[in-house]
């Protein structure tokens, strides 16, 4: 199929791009830049558009020039804090950006779209694994744009016959491409794999843990750590499976939930060096333990995750980051 895959150049659309490649697909990234890398294009040597998604004259063109089955939305703003600090912000990027995707699709007579959504949807869960029928009570500006957005996504399935999707709630996406291509780069970069092999690589002088006193296994935070090919091989397995009047709404984890200290300790055997860790207080917003359960991901979509062990996953991150301790440009 031919692919438009918004925000393309980021870290997940990135790795969802070669695994396009690799599956026989036509992927077209479409990315401003704005929070993604040139370097990327340049890697995946895919046809690409730098555009912004709400520049509709371009956008139009090019689901028309490329011939477009399917839109990928992976664009959008993803830190929760800055979303508490400027919500308008990511109402505008993250909703009203979508609903201009949406329009432009309509215009031009594509009517299937597979979204990008997160665990943050649920906000602090009242019964864990996750499963979809967990009450939708996200805790900031970020999470409530996203669900609004799988609530839009909804309306339009029932207005529109032409219209099928795909809303993917992702856990902890990390973890680098395989074969070290590819890689994570965010900035500022948040997520704790990254964040603590650059600790061990001396691009930070040390990583803070928040909290230790929580009800878990060790008292540190508890996370369900997704691979970033695995992500994208369930895009295409959800793609592939796009039905009018059915739309697949499932969430995308290995079910298993691993704490902050396990990662860090595993990050340290990976590398076979130390990392210089602080201990803090407990962080605003920060839910205790979050893992998915991922039975309706199999179910509808034939999917699981292969990579299971945080090690293989921490393993994929280090060859990439040993590399790239700064990421891609810097
Ligand atoms: N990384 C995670 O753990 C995680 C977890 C859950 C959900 N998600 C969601 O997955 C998606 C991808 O996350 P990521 O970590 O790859 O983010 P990312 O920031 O690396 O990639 C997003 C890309 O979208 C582009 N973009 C943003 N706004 C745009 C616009 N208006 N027009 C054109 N391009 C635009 C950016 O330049 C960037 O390349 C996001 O929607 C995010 O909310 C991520």
């Amino acid at each position: 199929m031919n692919v438009l895959v918004a925000g393309g150049a980021g870290y997940i659309g990135s790795h969802t791009v070669k695994r396009l490649k690799e599956a026989g697909h036509q992927p077209v990234i479409y990315d401003n830049l704005s929070r993604g890398h040139r370097a990327v294009v340049d890697i995946l040597k895919v046809p690409s558009v730098q555009a912004d998604l709400n520049d509709r004259a371009t956008l139009t063109k090019a689901l028309r020039d490329h011939r477009i089955d399917t839109v990928m939305h992976f664009a959008a703003y993803a830190y929760v804090g800055e979303s508490v600090e400027k919500p308008l912000l990511y109402y505008q990027n993250n909703v009203a950006t979508t609903i201009n995707v949406l329009q432009a699709m309509a215009e031009s007579n594509v009517g299937r779209f597979v979204f990008s959504s997160t665990c943050a949807t649920y906000g602090d869960p009242d019964v864990i694994p996750i499963t979809e029928e967990e009450k939708k009570s996200p805790v900031s500006p970020y999470g409530r744009s996203k669900w609004m957005v799988e609530q839009i996504l909804q309306d339009q399935a029932v207005a529109d016959k032409n219209f099928r999707f795909a809303a993917l709630r992702y856990f902890n996406a990390s973890g680098c491409a395989m074969d070290g291509t590819l890689g994570e780069d965010h900035d500022p970069e948040t997520h704790l794999i990254p964040v603590v092999l650059q600790a061990i690589l001396g691009v930070r002088p040390k990583i803070t843990v928040f909290g230790t006193d929580y009800p878990t296994k060790d008292g540190t935070n508890v996370r369900d750590y997704i691979h970033v090919d695995d992500l994208a091989d369930a895009h295409i397995a959800a793609m592939e499976r796009l039905e009018a009047g059915r739309p697949i709404v499932c969430n995308l984890g290995t079910g298993r939930g691993f704490s902050v200290k396990e990662i860090i300790q595993t990050c340290e055997q990976v590398s076979g060096k130390k990392v210089p860790v602080e201990y803090g207080a407990r962080r605003a917003g920060d839910a205790i333990a979050l893992y998915a359960d991922p039975s309706r991901a199999k179910q509808l979509l034939g999917w699981e995750a292969k990579y299971k062990d945080p090690q293989q996953i921490i393993q994929s991150a280090w060859n990439w980051f040993s590399k790239h301790p700064k990421g891609y440009a810097r």
